[in-house]
């Protein structure tokens, strides 16, 4: 948008003043004009009032040198010629007047001139060189100028003719200076600059107010001729015979023609009016710039404030601060409400920004948990997937270990030779090696059968760490910080034991050259949601943990640790299932495991179990009792592989036992009708057909109070312990074991 016209205070103040002076200025203009006009009309008046009283002044002087003249063609002594007699009476007539008397004849000849002393008459004739007359009254005529022989300067006649007695024509005259009439202009006091004329019927001079000598005779000029020719009686500007640009008056006497002018040179004209219009003009001028500059002042004044509140609130969003009160009520009304207003938007942009940084934090917290959960399903997937896996191939391995270790012990009883002896103990440690292992896949893909009780954590580390300091050997020192009044756990004291000793060996492998491992227990309560499939979920828990000073891990291989089979030890000294299993474990009995590592720091793995709201029991020793005899003791041994009931068999018929075979359950049960005198009944759970707790059902059916042992490779976990709550016999299973197990039933 293009800037509009007055679009600042300053420029709208001096437009208000403009608005406000230049209308008055105008009036008084217009006023100074008007009374400018009347003083020069009044001026005008003034000398057109002059120029009569001059012209009456004039006629009346004529007026009286007719009268004299009149007065005097009446006396007895000119009509009879007695010019001496005359003469006496004439000079009586005229005496204090500066009027003279003459007669002269019709040829010239003086015969009375009272400008002469008595008796002193010079002989000589007057020709009266008239340059014109005018009749003034009855046989008298006013002559014009007339430049006189005695006094020799310009004087002024009037004349009448006469008769004498004798019938004698004669010219009797009444005569007088023409400068005389100066005194008449001074009586009409014409002021020193003006200029005062008396002019003839000729338009000569006859007297002049101003510079008489210079001008008197001469004519007028011939403009001012030509204007006395036009009217009687106007007001004009013209140029005086002596130069001077003037507004000129005259009036001519309508009985002597004669002509009396006022000049006024213009700057003369109306003095005042015109000082009042220069003054006046001038005085607006002054009175409208400092109007203006006034204007621009105060609009400085209210301009500045504005400007800085402006300013400053251009700034206010950054935070700027305001200027100080400038005093001007409105304005700093305005700056009160903008200071507000910023704080206001100053909060609320706060607490924008609080909301943003909320908002950004919970998507942020929520992407991560979405990760997390993502990665712990794809993981829990991927334990699924792998246990099952595992699961079906270490039961297929625990029948196989079971016919091997089985034969191997039935060989080494019948056996005198050390050599064949030495092998058998060797391929006897590696079928063990192998349960072991079998035993660990089992366990992380949690299908190992867990013997849960409350468990006292303390005498678990205690008895555990007694140990480790024979299992990890004197470079290792081994310290334990036993928390106070610990609850009970609900766990596998044996397992336990296990975690301890994968957790224990990890750390010694971490620490090659010796360290400190310590186990700390405590109680502690988890709130959050677990971070991760391995973390425990809300509760209470006691928590074990065990803190090296090894080597620490570094984040790729932290992330990976809980994979089956990953490992960054050499072939042969780790299969990479020590935390696989110990997660397995843990999280089959409800708690969870978190693992801090710091490279070149050490690792600190706490594991987390659930209280349980029992007692623990302290194992109580056994006392050590000769087992029944099992000699002539008939036992139905159900099997579906051959090689496992066959070694099975064997182990029987070693205690002394007469067995019954079958190789299905539905065998077994036609088994158990042909010979009544079964006392014992070993079955194996994962059967085709019948598996062997449905087996074991229907043989209670029939024989409530037979003894029943399951053999288990732990197929599947979850649908024995479904089906069957009596007693379990793991496989794979050595003689010792299998005997230890039917004590139990038969005691
Ligand atoms: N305390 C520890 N300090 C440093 N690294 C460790 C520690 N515990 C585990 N690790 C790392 O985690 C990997 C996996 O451990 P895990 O116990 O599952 O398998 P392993 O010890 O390699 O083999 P296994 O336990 O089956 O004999 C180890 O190879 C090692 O790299
Ligand atoms: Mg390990």
């Amino acid at each position: 948008m293009a800037p509009a016209a007055f679009a600042t205070v300053r420029a709208r103040l001096v437009l208000l003043v403009a608005v406000l002076l230049v209308p008055a200025a105008i009036v008084a203009a217009a006023l100074l004009w008007r009374s400018y006009h009347e003083e020069h009309r009044a001026a005008e008046t003034q000398l057109t009032g002059m120029t009569r009283a001059m012209s009456i002044a004039v006629d009346r002087d004529i007026g009286q040198a007719r009268v004299l003249v009149e007065a005097l063609s009446a006396s007895w002594w000119l009509k009879h010629g007695r010019w001496r007699e005359f003469d006496a009476q004439a000079r009586e007539v005229v005496a204090g007047t500066d009027r003279w008397v003459s007669v002269v004849t019709e040829d010239g000849r003086l015969l009375v001139n009272t400008h002469y002393p008595v008796g002193q008459l010079p002989v000589r004739n007057v020709k009266l060189a008239v340059s014109g007359t005018i009749g003034i009254g009855d046989r008298i005529v006013l002559h014009n100028l007339h430049f006189g022989v005695a006094p020799r300067e310009p004087i002024v006649i009037v004349t009448r003719t006469i008769r004498t007695e004798d019938g004698q024509r004669l010219l009797l005259n009444v005569v007088r200076r023409a400068s005389s009439f100066l005194e008449l202009m001074q009586q009409q006091h014409i002021p020193p600059r003006w200029t005062g004329v008396v002019v003839d019927g000729n338009r000569t001079v006859i007297a002049r107010s101003r510079a008489n000598e210079a001008f008197v005779g001469k004519s007028v000029s011939p403009s001012m001729r030509e204007r006395l020719a036009q009217s009687d009686e106007d007001v004009q500007p013209t140029v005086t015979l002596d130069g001077i640009s003037s507004i000129t008056a005259w009036k001519t006497s309508p009985t002597t023609r004669w002509t009396m002018i006022v000049a006024v040179p213009r700057d003369e004209m109306a003095r005042g009016a015109r000082g009042a219009l220069i003054a006046g003009t001038i005085l607006g001028i002054a009175l409208l710039g400092l109007g203006l500059v006034g204007a621009v002042l105060v609009g400085r004044g209210i301009a500045r404030p504005l400007e800085r509140l402006s300013r400053a609130a251009g700034g206010l969003a950054e935070g700027g601060a305001l200027p100080p009160p400038s005093g001007l009520a409105e304005i700093d009304a305005v700056q009160i409400a903008l200071a507000g207003a910023a704080k206001l938007l100053r909060a609320r942009e706060q607490e924008l920004r609080d909301l943003n940084q909320d908002l950004e934090a919970r998507v942020t917290e929520r992407t991560r948990e979405l990760a997390e959960a993502t990665e712990s399903l794809v993981q829990a997937q991927k334990m699924e997937a792998v246990g099952r896996l595992t699961g079906g191939i270490a039961h297929d391995f625990n029948n196989l270990l079971t016919a091997v270790i089985g034969n191997i012990e039935l060989i080494e009883k019948g056996n005198a030779d050390p050599k064949v002896a030495r092998r058998l103990a060797n391929a006897r440690s590696a079928a063990e090696r192998g349960a072991r292992l079998t035993g660990q896949l089992l366990a992380f893909s949690r299908r190992q059968r867990l013997h849960t009780e409350a468990v006292d954590v303390n005498a678990v580390v205690t008895s555990a760490s007694e140990l480790l300091h024979s299992t990890l050997g004197s470079a290792i020192e081994i310290e334990t910080a036993l928390g106070a009044d610990l609850p009970a756990v609900e766990a596998d004291a044996t397992q336990l034991d296990l975690i301890l000793l994968n957790l224990a060996i990890n750390a010694r492998d971490a620490m090659p050259d010796g360290g400190r491992l310590r186990i700390v227990t405590a109680a502690q309560s988890v709130d959050d949601a677990p971070r991760g499939a391995e973390a425990p979920g809300p509760g209470d828990y006691v928590a074990i943990r065990v803190e090296d000073q090894g080597t620490g891990m570094s984040a790729e291989t932290l992330s990976r640790v809980f994979e089956p089979f990953f490992t960054t030890k050499e072939t042969g000294h780790g299969t990479g299932l020590g935390l696989p299993q110990v997660l397995g474990i843990l999280k089959q009995m409800q708690g969870g495991i978190a693992i801090e590592s710091t490279q070149g720091i050490g690792t600190v793995v706490t594991i987390y179990l659930p209280i349980s709201g029992g007692v623990p029991v302290h194992a109580v020793p056994a006392p050590v009792t000769i087992g029944p005899d099992w000699s002539g003791v008939c036992v139905l041994l159900v099997d579906d592989d051959p090689d496992v009931r066959g070694v099975t068999a064997e182990m029987l018929r070693e205690q002394g036992c007469e067995v019954v075979e079958a190789g299905s359950g539905r065998e077994g049960l036609a088994q158990l009708e042909s010979e009544p005198a079964i006392d014992f009944a070993l079955l194996d759970f994962a059967m085709p057909g019948l598996n062997g707790a449905e087996a074991a059902r229907l043989i209670r059916a029939q024989r409530p109070d037979l003894p029943i042992l399951l053999m288990s490779g732990y197929a599947d976990l979850e649908q024995l312990g479904a089906l069957w709550s009596g007693p379990m016999l793991s496989k794979p299973f050595t003689a010792a074991t299998l005997r230890a197990r039917m004590d139990e039933l038969r005691a």
